[in-house]
């Protein structure tokens, strides 16, 4: 028997493959709506409802959602920090305009359940630490920005229309399925993991490490890694949690520890006995020095707690999908 309905708006992409398998898991019926931009076709799991389009297109929204969903999950964003600060026409397109028109769509077809993709990058630069969800919010990246603006218009809409949500605050998603379910891989990846692995198998020379003069350990950021099918875990919690209290929950979703760039950069040398090159140079636009979560509140509310976050875990099981690819 079927545990419900969850449509995966952008669910053909890394971190929505592995929502379906959580999904999946649990006795959930999968659905999967992407324009394929980025998510693959590869992606979509065999008993996956596979419905193709665009949710900054009114028709196709409406076309997806007639189809009956219990749980709407929004995934379909771009995400790059970095190229958010160039191109932000590019980002409220999408994240922001787009989002808006998927909602409308959920209002009008009843949907019980909405949980969106939302990011460590509202935040911006820490003034305390770890993160909690009573944070104050000032991005310092465009990307992030379009985040807070997303769930600012959640909080209306569910004032305003009654839409029940719940905005899941990831903090640097990594890993791969330990079971090996999922081995799409990025394509022109921007994220730090990926691009170590691409210069692991050769695929790229070497890795630009952006600013050593932070003031951390080693002069290099520090990032929560919190491996996707903790996540991807979370995510069913949230969705049962909000089809049950029909509320409004903001839950960060992080591993509570921090690594520096160049501990990741160790670590992937080590599992993978590669030299993975690395220069230091200028620092990337938009970068706080040190994130990482308190995860406490999604322990609290939804009974939620990384359990393969380790970087072990984070890259080991990242480097068996890349090195696959030599
Ligand atoms: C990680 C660290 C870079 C590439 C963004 C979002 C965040 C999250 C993940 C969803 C930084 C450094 C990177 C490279 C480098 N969620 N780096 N060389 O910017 O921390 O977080 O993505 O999308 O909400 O803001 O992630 O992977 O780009 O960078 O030195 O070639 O690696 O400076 O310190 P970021 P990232």
């Amino acid at each position: 028997m079927s545990n419900g309905k969850i449509l995966l708006v952008g669910g053909a992409g890394y971190i929505g493959t592995h929502v379906a398998i959580e999904f999946e898991k649990r006795g959930f019926d999968v659905g999967v709506f992407d324009n394929f931009s980025t998510g693959l076709r590869s992606n979509i799991r065999p008993k996956t409802t596979l419905i193709e389009g665009d949710m900054r297109n009114e028709a196709d929204v409406d076309k997806a959602l007639a189809m009956g969903w219990d749980g709407v999950v929004h995934l379909a964003a771009w995400k790059a920090a970095g190229e958010s600060m160039i191109y932000p026409d590019k980002y409220w397109k999408n994240n922001i305009a787009g989002s808006l028109t998927l909602m409308d769509g959920c209002v009008s077809h009843n949907i019980k359940a909405f949980l969106l993709s939302s990011s460590a990058g509202v935040y911006g630069e820490p003034q305390k630490l770890p993160l909690t969800e009573d944070h104050p919010l000032n991005p310092v990246n465009y990307y992030g920005y379009t985040k807070v603006a997303i769930e600012e218009n959640l909080k209306w809409y569910h004032l305003l229309k009654g839409l029940p949500y719940a905005s899941l605050r990831y903090f640097n998603a990594a890993g791969y399925d330990p079971n090996g379910e999922m081995t799409g891989l990025e394509q022109d990846p921007q994220n730090l993991i990926p691009i170590v692995m691409e210069v692991a198998t050769g695929k790229r020379k070497e890795l630009q490490v952006f600013g050593g003069d932070y003031p951390t350990q080693d002069g290099t950021c520090i990032r929560d890694y919190i491996h996707v099918s903790d996540l991807a875990r979370a995510h069913v919690l949230a969705v049962e949690h909000t089809l049950q209290n029909a509320g409004s929950l903001i839950v960060n979703l992080g591993s509570e520890v921090g690594d520096s760039v160049l501990d990741v950069v160790d670590s992937a040398r080590k599992w993978s006995g590669k030299e993975i090159p690395a220069k230091i140079v200028d620092r990337r636009p938009g970068d706080p020095a040190e994130l990482y979560a308190s995860s406490a509140y999604a322990k609290k509310v939804l009974g939620w707690e990384a359990e393969v976050s380790d970087m072990d875990t984070i890259i080991k099981s990242t480097w068996d999908v890349y090195k696959q690819t030599i």
